[in-house]
């Protein structure tokens, strides 16, 4: 897979070099590590998932692929484990050539020449733009009695390399397949165990729990379990409350699995059932949901899935009095929403790219146009209705409710494949599932 990748990226490159890196290595605090995980772009093209890591494309050189990466070190593996260093760097990682991570800015600036531009991005980490700079005057040196070429030209390498990561092979679908059954189970199981008296983080622990019992890398993002009101809180991490009688849960956990991760979010009654008001505002955010879902077509702008479930939120919004108006009255849904009323409400987007990142990379405009979807493409279907607990406008049995339905879509020549539709969503399915069924 990684090897298909690099062929890509070294055939869209033409004549251009490229240098990646992966992300620095940041400690906890003391001598305490968190663990390392490396940038998407470096495991995209070569898997390579430990710390002090630079990728070196040349295209048209004998070595084409050349990779820095920590040199063997026993003294220092006894303490921070097993390092491939640059042999297993040659040996299994496909690199044509490899050399200690400190030899990168003695080696580079020969490595350069040659080419007259380069994809590298700056500004992410000024040591390493140093680094470069360095390189570059060496070479502008050594140019003046060799006359080889040196870059004078720099590209941002996401101009590539995140077109490419935005369409997904059929291995990296099984991943992302794989990294949403996983998150399925764990939703699941939440449901289960949920109960009045139960908390938060034990919502958690399962879900994490499950995730790593299952060879998954953990969480592709840091879990979210709110209940009650703390559902209103798009990012509420904390996870530390109670879970009460008559409350709803809203759960956003995906799984990593092979470095690709699944964005998952479902909203569940504590006790198990939903009231009449809960079931109505879960029923506008599922059809909302499901009309956004069916957009996910080839050929059809990405922006459509926002403006659908925009719409059909709004209606909802107005049918429950949360605001004013005739919902079927299509004139009037349109102003509330060039007046953007709904964003009391609904105040995020309702999708984004996924796969090595959560919100993974890729243009969603192009030449000023919303993106066309493209089969291979996966990006999640994510509307919510949040209404504040001290809204004194919004009808009283609204107030402090907090409700999100995601799911993983592919696009598909044959339509949306829904990679989570494991996870129970209709109001039936979930309450059985919370009932343990
Ligand atoms: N879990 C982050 C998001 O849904 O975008
Ligand atoms: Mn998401
Ligand atoms: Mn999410």
């Amino acid at each position: 897979m990684h090897a298909r990748h690099r062929a890509h990226f070294l055939s869209a490159l033409g004549e251009d070099a490229a240098l990646i890196f992966t992300h620095a290595h940041h400690l906890r605090n003391g001598d305490a590590e968190y663990r390392f995980r490396g940038s998407s772009d470096v495991l995209y093209l070569s898997g390579w998932a430990q710390a002090e890591c630079a990728l070196l494309f040349r295209p048209g050189a004998d070595a084409p692929f050349v990779m820095f990466v920590q040199a063997r070190d026993p003294k220092m593996e006894v303490w921070t484990g097993r390092r491939p260093g640059p042999e297993g760097a040659m040996e299994r990682f496909g690199a044509d050539e490899a050399f200690p991570w400190e030899e990168l800015a003695d080696k580079l600036p020969s490595l350069l020449q040659g080419y007259r531009n380069l994809h590298y991005r700056f500004a992410e980490d000024m040591d390493r733009d140093r680094m470069l700079v360095g390189a570059i005057a060496k070479a502008r040196r050594a140019a003046r009695r060799n006359g080889l070429a040196v870059p004078d030209a720099f590209f941002d390498p996401g101009r590539i390399l995140h077109e490419l990561r935005l369409v997904k092979s059929s291995e990296e679908l099984d991943l992302m397949q794989k990294a949403a059954d996983i998150t399925a189970e764990a939703h699941c199981r939440a449901m289960k165990l949920t109960a009045p008296g139960v908390h938060e983080y034990a919502l958690e622990a399962e879900i994490e729990g499950h995730f790593r019992r299952s060879g998954g890398n953990g969480p592709g993002y840091t879990t979210i379990v709110g209940g009650g009101v703390n559902a209103t809180i798009l990012h509420y991490i904390e996870n530390q409350d109670v879970l009460n009688d008559g409350d709803l849960v809203c759960v956003d956990a995906g799984c990593e699995y092979g470095f690709y991760t699944a964005d998952v979010t479902r909203t569940w009654p504590v006790s198990g059932r939903f009231n009449e008001d809960q079931k109505a505002l879960y029923q506008v955010v599922l059809d909302a949901q499901i009309a956004a879902i069916d957009c996910v077509r080839v050929g059809r702008p990405v922006k459509d899935v926002h403006d659908v479930a925009t719409r059909v939120l709004t209606e909802g919004m107005v049918r429950l009095g949360l605001l004013e108006g005739d919902a079927e009255d299509p004139a009037h849904i349109a102003q509330l929403i060039d007046d953007e009323a709904h964003k009391r409400f609904y105040m995020h987007g309702t999708s984004h790219w996924l796969g090595l990142d959560v919100h993974d990379v890729g243009a969603y405009h192009q030449e000023g146009e919303s993106r066309v979807l493209e089969a291979g493409m996966v990006l999640t279907i994510e509307p919510g209705l949040y209404v504040a607990p001290d809204d004194e406008e919004a009808p009283i049995a609204y107030r402090g409710i907090g409700i999100r339905i995601e799911d993983d879509v592919a696009v598909t020549a044959e339509g949306p494949r829904v990679l989570t539709s494991a996870v129970p969503k209709t109001v039936e399915a979930v309450e059985a599932m919370v009932a343990g069924a």
